[in-house]
């Protein structure tokens, strides 16, 4: 596994691995790398010559400063996890990234407006900018996305919609802790105690799959009135969508799959979650 942390020598290197004729998987990350990482890291090891990780805090996608100070940042122990699945990890500095501030503009249209692009203004042009500029430095065939983040999913594919880039966008299933907490960097800075705590909102939505009913009003209320229940969760928003527009549904008619999307705080870290109904 090679470290590089500067663009030329990227480009040096890619242009090596492309001349002979290699595949390129990219799994762009933020760091603080844990089991759900590790999945997408392994499919793209299985489906690919060489596997590319980014790691880089995006600046451009935080839209709360304090969230980006304490977003967590462990490069040493990040290299160990991967190192055995990994050719190549890129993990440029903020400099080498953004000389100058960024000015690209996208319009995701209907999906950067509801749940997460509601509650982070800026949050999906962001991702747009960064997940854009790596595509084109690293030109992959195939890119990994995890479903937990299941609107950057939509916004990702538009992106490559949008912009007629050449690659496969693989979506890798959820990864969970034994309670079913959804894995995710910003578990780390939770205490046990919250963790099982905030395990319990994927209880709820798991009850929520079960319930026998076609009414999407009495799956919202339930879910909603359950977590309004616990003392120690805020709910910032729970939605059932359809999962190509994102639109909320009445019903499940006329959509093949509708998805629930639950966004929460506990104390002052911010947590995402899905469940898939059809
Ligand atoms: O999902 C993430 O970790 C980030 O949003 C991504 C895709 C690496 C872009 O910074």
């Amino acid at each position: 596994m090679v470290l590089i942390e500067n663009i030329e020598r990227l480009k040096e290197v890619l242009f090596r691995v492309k001349s002979n004729g290699k595949s390129i998987s990219l799994v762009p990350t933020m760091g603080a790398l844990h089991q759900g990482h590790l999945s997408l890291i392994e499919k793209a090891r299985h489906e690919s010559q060489v596997v590319v990780v980014t790691i880089f805090v995006n600046p451009t996608q935080f839209n709360n400063s304090e969230d980006l100070a304490k977003y967590p940042r462990t490069l040493e122990q990040d290299l160990e996890l991967i190192s055995e699945y990994t050719d190549i990890v890129f993990a440029p500095s903020v400099e080498e990234m953004f000389p100058t501030p960024p000015a690209e503009k996208y319009n995701f249209g209907s999906l950067e407006k509801v749940m997460e692009g509601a509650s982070r203004p800026g949050h999906f042009n962001g991702v747009g900018i960064i997940v854009k500029r790596f595509f084109d430095l690293i030109k992959p065939d195939k890119a990994y996305f995890g479903e937990k983040d299941f609107q950057q999913l939509a916004i990702i594919k538009d992106l490559v919609k949008q912009n007629n880039i050449e690659i496969t966008i693989v979506p890798c299933p959820t990864v969970r802790e034994e309670n079913g907490l959804a894995m995710s960097s910003r578990n780390q800075r939770l205490t046990k105690e919250q963790r099982d705590i905030a395990s319990q909102v994927y209880q709820i939505l798991l009850q929520s799959q079960k319930m026998n009913t076609e009414s999407i009003q009495e799956i919202c209320t339930f879910v909603k009135s359950e977590i309004a229940k616990m003392e120690d969760i805020q709910l910032d928003y729970f939605q059932i969508v359809d999962d190509t527009t994102l639109e909320e549904v009445e019903n499940f008619d006329n959509h093949p799959g509708v998805v629930g999307c639950v966004a929460f705080f506990i104390g002052n870290v911010r947590l995402i979650d899905n469940i898939r109904y059809h």
